[in-house]
């Protein structure tokens, strides 16, 4: 049976699915009821000195038939008062000693922070992390992303924590800046145990086209708010990535982003995450959504002959390079089974107006595209818009044997170097004359 047990800088959880700091961490309420369906770890709610909230809060991308595929919030922290906070975790760390119960954290002065930080290792938290990502609200009053986007202040800030913490320390990071890896470095710098990331990307999820009003709108007027959810997966994965690779980083990261499953949760493990936090997913289905994580992660474990998770955290690093490195003989081309197809000829309206020309319709009755091969790039869109699973693969027609990448062609001198230079373009990028489309 592999071993699911996850440890983050010291911090140590039976598994490594912890909550995001966010309305599913609230309570002691919602926090046990968490932790007795399965999940390992919670990070609270962030303290600090109580806000008041409004209402509404919040708004979402419905993509077709999918509901908060994104979802924006206009949320504070917790408005609840500190003290509360504290007894009932302190009531949660007796019902479950060996969970992770991590306080988010997020003041303004250096007395602040020190207070705060002995006030929630009082009540008995494993871990503290710095709330420097929240980009609504907190930042017009100069902290959440505002410190988040200053790396010196960041720094400076992680860094008076430093001087009282007892616990392991986490520095969440905003992704609303050009380059995570400045604020990961300056809270490497600043003495911080790890990094936690993303919290949510400023943004309007619409406009009320009536009333003129962009949501989630109170009364009569709205502001950006944080973006979440499945939506910015890619981009939080990029960010982890990033830091993964950067040799001034070098803390563990603990990964958030539209993590909604067993699967998400181990791409982000392979890209160098330690453990996962998870807000939208449980926001729209629950605490329940543990059982399907559990049992998924242990059989992708079994199924790789994975023991322990230490044997897959950044397994996918190594082949994630730049783009002079990749091979440019490698050749693939597309394949339609003819006995999947549908009909539905989706795949020759995208190549014939998006790509490259290369789908063909047949003039003896069937309706099955094909491929023309020696127009064909490789470039997926067919695979990708295709509605029927394998009915188009890429296969690949080179024999592996030549591998040239943009360096080498340019060491070789074989690299386009002026604007009508003959050696430019891809494999197979062939162009039908203009007038032709008229036809
Ligand atoms: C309504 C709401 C409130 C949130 N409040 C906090 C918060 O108090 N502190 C914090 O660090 N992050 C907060 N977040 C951000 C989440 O912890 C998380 O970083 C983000 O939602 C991305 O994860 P997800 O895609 O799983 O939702 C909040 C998110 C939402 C949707
Ligand atoms: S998109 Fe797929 S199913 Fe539709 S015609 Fe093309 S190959 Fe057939
Ligand atoms: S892979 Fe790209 S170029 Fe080739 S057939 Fe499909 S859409 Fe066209």
């Amino acid at each position: 049976m592999p071993d699911l047990t996850a440890n983050l800088a010291g911090i140590k959880s039976p598994n490594p699915f912890w909550l995001a700091s966010a309305p599913p961490t609230n309570s002691g309420y919602q926090v046990m009821k968490a932790f007795d369906a399965g999940w390992g770890g919670a990070v609270w709610k962030t303290l600090g000195i109580p806000v008041i909230n409004v209402s509404s809060r919040y708004g979402a991308i419905n993509y077709r038939s999918n509901r908060m595929v994104g979802f924006n919030n206009i949320e504070l922290i917790s408005d609840r008062p500190l003290s509360e906070n504290l007894r009932e975790i302190e009531e949660v760390k007796k019902y479950f000693p060996d969970h992770a119960l991590v306080a988010s954290l997020m003041v303004e002065t250096r007395e602040e922070w020190r207070q705060i930080v002995k006030d929630v290792e009082n009540a008995g938290v494993d871990g503290i992390e710095l709330n420097f990502g929240c980009p609504h609200g907190m930042c017009e009053r100069g902290m959440g992303s505002a410190v988040g986007q200053e790396p010196e202040i960041l720094q400076l800030i992680t860094s008076w924590v430093m001087e009282v913490a007892t616990v392991p320390v986490i520095v969440k990071l905003t992704p609303n800046i050009s380059d995570i890896t400045d604020p990961a470095v300056a809270a490497a710098q600043g003495g911080a145990d790890a990094i936690s990331l993303i919290n949510t990307i400023q943004s309007i999820v619409g406009v009320d086209l009536d009333n003129f009003v962009p949501y989630p709108t109170v009364a009569g007027k709205s502001t950006n708010g944080g973006y979440c959810g499945p939506a910015v997966k890619p981009i939080a994965l990029n960010m982890v990535k990033n830091c993964a690779q950067h040799p001034g980083v070098g803390i563990p990261i603990s990964a958030i982003g539209g993590i909604e499953n067993w699967r998400d949760a181990a791409e982000y493990l392979l890209l160098g995450a330690s453990n996962v936090q998870v807000c939208t997913a449980v926001m729209h289905y629950g605490f329940g959504i543990i059982r399907e994580m559990l049992p998924g992660l242990e059989g992708y474990m079994r199924d790789k002959g994975f023991d322990r998770l230490d044997d897959f955290i950044g397994k996918a690093l190594p082949n994630v390079t730049t783009w002079e490195h990749l091979n440019l003989h490698y050749d693939v081309k597309a394949h339609i089974n003819p006995d999947k197809c549908i009909q539905c000829q989706l795949c020759y309206t995208a190549c014939e107006d998006g790509a490259h020309q290369a789908i063909g319709l047949p003039q003896n009755g069937s309706r099955i595209p094909y491929i023309i091969e020696e127009n064909c790039v490789g470039c997926n869109l067919c695979s990708l818009v295709c509605p029927v699973e394998n009915c188009i693969t890429m296969v690949q027609k080179d024999d592996g044997s030549r591998n040239e990448n943009w360096k080498d062609f340019v060491a070789a001198g074989k690299a386009p170097d002026s604007f009508d230079d003959e050696r430019a373009g891809g494999l197979g990028h062939w162009v039908p004359e203009p007038a032709s489309a008229l036809k």
